[in-house]
């Protein structure tokens, strides 16, 4: 175990909770650095090929902390996982350096990990680039990569790479700034809810507007209605459905 590892990642706990009141507090009382010092024993263990023991120490770190870090993944320095209960971390992602993560984050496997052994060994899970933060219950989901100083949102779900310098927000999560410009959403990034929302709200209108037809005796009304309604093309509903994002 390197002292320095211990010291720098206490140090950068200090600077950037403000909970955070001394050394002691937040060696004592700090379940994601528990968590984190506990990695680096396990990653050590996994790289010695001890992997079934390095299993065995990140699943007591699990236990004791509620965070659940696979030793395989490769974390970069001056990690910070804040509260951290709920956090899970898988074996191929890579983290880089002074990264901050809150509780509840999930760097996962996307569609890979339905595929069982198959993938095994294949990198299955993001890579984070330097100074990400990703907020309480996001989640990035598959080997995707986000790019330096990005910012996820809580609550987002991230599906696709992000590129450097960006805020990332909602479900399926887009790109809302990017470098310190809002992105135009009608045009660069639409919002696949608002839209599926909007499309849904004209259907509803366009029902009524059959039903009244119907109640009028106009069959031949709604016939043309349905026929606008296909040829609108990719359907906005579908595509939010199907998980359209960045
Ligand atoms: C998303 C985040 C990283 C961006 O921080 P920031 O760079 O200071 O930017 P802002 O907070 O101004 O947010 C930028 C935009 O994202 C939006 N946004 C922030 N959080 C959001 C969320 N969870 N979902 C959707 N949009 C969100 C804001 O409304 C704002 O939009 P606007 O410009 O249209 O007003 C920040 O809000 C954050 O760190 N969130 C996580 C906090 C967290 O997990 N806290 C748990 C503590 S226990």
């Amino acid at each position: 175990m390197q002292w320095q590892f211990i010291d720098e990642t206490i140090e950068a706990i200090l600077e950037k909770d403000p909970a955070a009141r001394n050394r002691l507090e937040v060696v004592l009382c700090y379940p994601g650095f528990h968590a984190i010092v506990a990695h680096r024993i396990a990653n050590e263990l996994w790289r010695a090929g001890h992997t079934t023991a390095a299993r065995f120490v990140s699943h007591v770190a699990r236990v004791l902390t509620g965070i659940e870090i696979h030793p395989g993944a490769t974390i970069g320095r001056r990690f910070i996982i804040d509260h951290g209960m709920g956090v899970v971390i898988g074996e191929t992602t890579v983290i880089g350096d002074d990264c901050f993560i809150y509780q509840g984050v999930t760097l996962g496997a996307g569609v890979e990990a339905r595929q069982g052994e198959k993938t095994r060994g294949q990198k299955r899970h993001p890579t984070l680039g330097n100074n990400v933060v990703v907020g309480s219950g996001a989640e990035i989901q598959g080997a995707l990569r986000v790019g330096d100083n990005v910012r996820v949102a809580s609550g987002s779900i991230v599906l696709k790479d992000v590129p450097d310098n960006s805020i990332v927000v909602g479900v399926p999560g887009r790109v809302l700034y990017r470098d310190g410009k809002r992105v135009d959403d009608d045009k660069v990034t639409p919002d696949p809810e608002a839209e599926a929302i909007k499309r849904l709200k004209e259907r509803i209108e366009s029902l009524e507007r059959q039903v009244q037809s119907l109640l009028a005796g106009g069959a031949g009304a709604v016939s043309e209605e349905r026929a606008e309604t296909n040829a609108q093309g990719s359907d906005p509903v579908d595509v939010f459905l199907q998980g359209a994002g960045i």
